[in-house]
């Protein structure tokens, strides 16, 4: 079973190729999360795992949303991180999940994937996305077919940088980065409800016609690159910057 997590669709995308390819069941963990409902799976297929980056790492929610749930049949557990530049070297973390969710480590995939983490970054145009996407495609290909083959992923090789930014820099990038206080509406918000409906971590209520933020924010960018208005800004720096969402897989 592919098991995804994702804010502005990369991750789904990936997870749908990769369910097509191996003829799997494909199953939004972001509904799980949002419904506050534990991951109660079997599968006799491998679990795939399909999430972003964040801070070099599975983002929290997703490997709690893992280490709390009850997964049944397959022992094997494949990782697959999309990402803007680099996944660094989470490993060592996947390893330990494995070992408490008695899953055997079948290694982890680094798919490189358009930048949307736009309240620090800049996410590129529809262009250069479609190019940076059509490149991550053979790489997806190839996971499938280690998958379906029952290989495992090959090792990666990674330096002391990656694992000082998978450990110390992810251990405060949570306090330091992880905040929704930032985040208001612009006088072009409507008032439609369509950032509460997407919101994973149910941190935004509309009061009245107001969207107001709490403070459950993962920073997975789904309401300010969802809301169709681009009404949502992050302080100052989301300002004029490009809204991301990736494009629906179509086969
Ligand atoms: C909070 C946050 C942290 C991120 N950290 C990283 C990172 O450490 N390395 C990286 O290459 N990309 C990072 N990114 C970029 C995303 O991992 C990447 O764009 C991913 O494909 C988005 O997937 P999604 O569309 O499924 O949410 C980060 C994005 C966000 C929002
Ligand atoms: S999605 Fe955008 S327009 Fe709709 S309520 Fe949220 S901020 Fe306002
Ligand atoms: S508030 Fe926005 S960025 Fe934060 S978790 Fe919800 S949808 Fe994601």
């Amino acid at each position: 079973m592919i098991v995804y997590f994702s804010g502005t669709g990369n991750s789904r995308y990936a997870a749908a190729l990769l369910a097509d390819r191996l003829g799997d069941e494909i199953l939004d963990a972001g509904t799980l999360i949002k419904e506050k409902k534990k991951a109660e799976l079997t599968s006799e297929k491998p679990w795939v795992f399909v999430a972003p980056t964040y801070a070099w790492q599975l983002p929290r929610v997703f490997s709690d949303l893992l280490r709390n749930g009850l997964f049944e049949g397959s022992k094997d557990a494949y990782f697959v991180m999309t990402c803007g530049a680099d996944i660094g070297s989470p490993e060592k973390e996947l390893s330990a999940l494995c070992q408490v969710k008695g899953f055997a480590f079948r290694g982890v995939l680094e798919v490189v994937m358009p930048e949307n983490y736009i309240t620090l970054f800049d996410a590129p145009g529809q262009e250069e996305a479609a190019r940076i996407i059509a490149a991550a495609r053979p790489v997806l290909e190839e996971g499938a077919r280690l998958i379906g083959g029952g290989e495992s992923f090959p090792e990666r090789s990674t330096g002391f940088a990656d694992k000082l930014k998978s450990g110390l820099i992810n251990e405060m990038f949570y306090p330091v980065f992880v905040k929704a206080k930032a985040f208001h509406v612009t006088k072009d918000c409507n008032g439609c409800g369509l950032c509460e409906k997407l919101c994973p971590l149910n941190n935004i209520e509309l009061e009245g016609k107001e969207p107001l933020w709490g403070s459950r924010c993962t920073q997975c960018m789904a309401c300010i690159c969802g809301c169709p208005r681009e009404a949502i800004e992050y302080g100052r720096r989301s300002k004029g910057k490009v809204r991301y969402q990736c494009q629906e897989y179509q086969g």
